[in-house]
């Protein structure tokens, strides 16, 4: 190859590879705008897969919030009621008869008629309570439901269990919350100490109403003993009421203002889940069960 060949070889290269070079630009242009609107269509896709996502639960938060579980029926009900309006009345007119000398007291038997009065709406109450104690014991052994309710009321070591995973829980020594059947342990716990506390209130109070009735068949210490544990077991339940129930079931700041499901008897699921997932689990697994049998084979 001569001089003049080598040059015109050599323009000829360059030329070819400055054309590559644009060519080289101009693709990577396209294939960058390809990869560009790739991208964003995948970035579009995903936003979209998250919204429908958080739509779709949502939709079943709403839902479960909406469906609802009966979880006292109205027998259950009605003597809530009873023992809740017995229970009222006896510490309204109860209290002023133990503090009879305070203002307050002197205020409210000037309001009411007196204390004579007082005593009349007591045994009203009284008898409200008495009634409901009977009909309660009818309830938990003459009909399944009051059976079955009664059985899942005894302690079992799972309550201590329940109760110590709770103390971690709530000094945050631990991430799960204890997992509650039909009655947590705090449910129970209510449950015994009205119970107890019904049985000592209407035993006493009966010696002191039919005090004379009473007096023939027993010693005169047993009035004494029955006028002190009634007094001191009203101010015991009084508090237990106001302090312990009223705040465990309205006023814990998860619940608050108001649980309406002793007056309504309905939970809903989204609360049945949360506060009874055991419970929520068993009823699941039973009616999987019964529509299977269901099935027609
Ligand atoms: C939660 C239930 C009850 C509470 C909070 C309650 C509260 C009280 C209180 C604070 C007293 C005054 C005691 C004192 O003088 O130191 C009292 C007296 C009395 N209670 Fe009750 N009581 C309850 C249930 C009953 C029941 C079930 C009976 C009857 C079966 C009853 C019958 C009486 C009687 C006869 C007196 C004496 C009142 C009088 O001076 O005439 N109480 N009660």
């Amino acid at each position: 190859m001569n001089k003049a060949d080598a040059r015109l070889d050599y323009a000829a290269d360059k030329m070819i590879g400055e054309l590559l070079k644009e060519e080289k630009v101009e693709l990577d242009e396209k294939f960058r705008a390809v990869l560009k609107g790739e991208l964003v269509e995948r970035i579009r896709q995903h936003v979209e897969d998250k919204r429908r996502q958080e739509e779709e639960r949502v939709r079943k938060e709403e839902k479960s919030r909406r469906e609802y579980f009966l979880r006292f029926g109205l027998n259950f009900r009605l003597q809530h009621l009873t023992l809740a309006v017995g229970v009222l009345i006896l510490i309204i007119t109860g209290l002023p008869i133990k503090f009879h000398d305070t203002l307050v007291a002197k205020i409210f038997f000037e309001m009411t008629g007196g204390i004579a009065v007082s005593r009349v709406i007591h045994r009203v109450g009284a008898t409200l309570l008495i009634i409901v104690s009977v009909w309660h014991v009818l309830f938990i052994t003459a009909t399944r439901t009051g059976r079955n309710d009664f059985k899942q009321l005894l302690p079992t070591p799972k309550d201590l269990k329940d109760f110590v995973q709770n103390i971690k829980y709530l000094l945050g020594l631990s991430k799960q919350k204890p997992r509650y059947g039909r009655f947590s342990y705090v449910e129970k716990f209510d449950y015994w100490a009205v119970y107890w506390g019904m049985v000592i209130m209407i035993l006493s109070g009966l010696l002191l109403w039919f005090n004379n009735f009473f007096l023939g068949i027993v010693p005169k210490f047993m009035f004494d003993i029955a006028t002190e544990v009634h007094s001191d077991e009203a101010m015991l339940a009084t508090l237990a009421i106001v302090v312990w129930h009223w705040y465990n079931v309205h006023f814990n700041p998860e619940v608050f203002p108001f649980n309406p499901t002793i007056f309504t008897g309905n939970i809903s699921k989204e609360k049945m889940i949360k506060d009874h997932p055991l419970e929520y689990e068993q009823m699941i697994t039973k009616t999987e069960a019964q529509r299977k049998k269901d099935v027609p084979r």
